[in-house]
């Protein structure tokens, strides 16, 4: 038999120990449901795009139940601002009217959608593509107009037009596909009571999704390390008490706010965890889940 030089047996043998420290989260994880908000950069860069893509399939020929929620915030705005339409935001919420609504559906649906699906089915997965339309999977409702507590605009009234807020998860489509080895790739439209359809936050959506599905973690991918302090530094653990002093106090804002409202919400809706990772780092999401330390900021209750 050909010996192997020492250096590459060493190689090797570091390799194989590197899959066996998998090995308790693979036999942990094996069934479990994980739902992953699929924003900011890692949707725009190839390269995240492909290591993205690998990872949800990895996940799912392992035994695990992933579920994507994908966002599409600069990619509507890209789409108006040809259109000639401003977008506006209120607390980190694109504020929708009907016209926004169209443009909403048609990129969310239409185009971003059908990107990912075919992006990793392109790597050998086997993904669905649907909005809460699809099978009555999502109900929601408008949310009321609000009125401005603080800062420079206080008192304004707030109309959110077509924004929504998650009432019902229908998980009978997502089921039927899980049998089938379908990897569900959620946008995140809801659909009214008149079957109108509602822009809702996709943060939301897969926090909605995770407690709906009892999910083993909700992982929210985004275009930051995670949740920094007032000086900027990182926090890897934020708890309750801590999380909403930050909002209260500014720290958190814009879309961080969604982010982390919904791993709260959802940690009290039965999640067992959930983690806001930076989605610029390669496989974030497989160091994520198969590491000790994980990425980014855990959030706690
Ligand atoms: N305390 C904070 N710590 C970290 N990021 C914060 C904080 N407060 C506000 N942010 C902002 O929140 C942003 C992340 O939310 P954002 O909605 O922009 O991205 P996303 O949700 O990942 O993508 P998308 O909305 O397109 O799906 C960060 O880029 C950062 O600018
Ligand atoms: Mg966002």
């Amino acid at each position: 038999m050909e010996s192997f030089p020492k250096v590459e047996m060493q190689n090797l043998v570091q390799r194989a120990s590197t899959l066996m420290e998998a090995l308790p989260y693979i036999r942990k994880f094996y069934g479990k449901v994980f739902v992953i908000k699929y924003g900011g950069n890692a949707m725009v860069d190839e390269k995240l795009k492909e290591s993205f893509a690998k990872d949800i399939i990895m996940m799912r020929y392992i035994g695990m139940i992933p579920i994507v929620v994908h966002g599409g915030g600069p990619q509507i705005g890209r789409v108006l601002e040809k259109m000639g339409i401003e977008s506006k935001f209120h607390q980190g919420i694109r504020i929708t009217d009907e016209t926004t609504m169209d443009v909403v559906e048609m990129v969310l649906v239409g185009n971003v959608n059908k990107q990912i699906v075919s992006m990793i089915n392109q790597h050998g997965g086997r993904a669905i593509g649907l909005s809460g339309k699809d099978g009555h999977m999502m109900q929601a409702k408008k949310i009321p107009t609000e009125k401005v507590s603080k800062g420079t605009n206080a008192n304004e009234i707030i109309d959110w037009g077509r924004v929504g807020q998650v009432t019902q998860i229908n998980t009978g489509v997502l089921e039927l596909l899980e049998k089938d080895n379908f990897i569900p790739v959620v946008a995140p439209v809801g659909v009214s009571d008149s079957g109108e359809a509602l822009n809702i936050n996709a943060d939301l959506v897969a926090g909605a999704l995770a407690s709906a599905l009892k999910a083993e973690k909700l992982i929210l991918l985004t275009d930051i390390e995670g949740v920094k302090d007032a000086s900027g530094k990182l926090i890897s653990e934020l708890g309750l008490e801590e999380a909403k002093g930050l909002i209260k106090k500014d720290v958190i804002q814009g879309g961080m706010i969604p982010k982390v409202q919904c791993c709260l919400d959802s940690l009290e809706g039965g999640v067992q965890s959930a983690h806001i990772i930076d989605g610029r780092v390669q496989h974030a999401v497989l160091l994520e889940i198969f590491t000790d330390k994980g990425v980014g900021t855990v959030v706690r209750k």
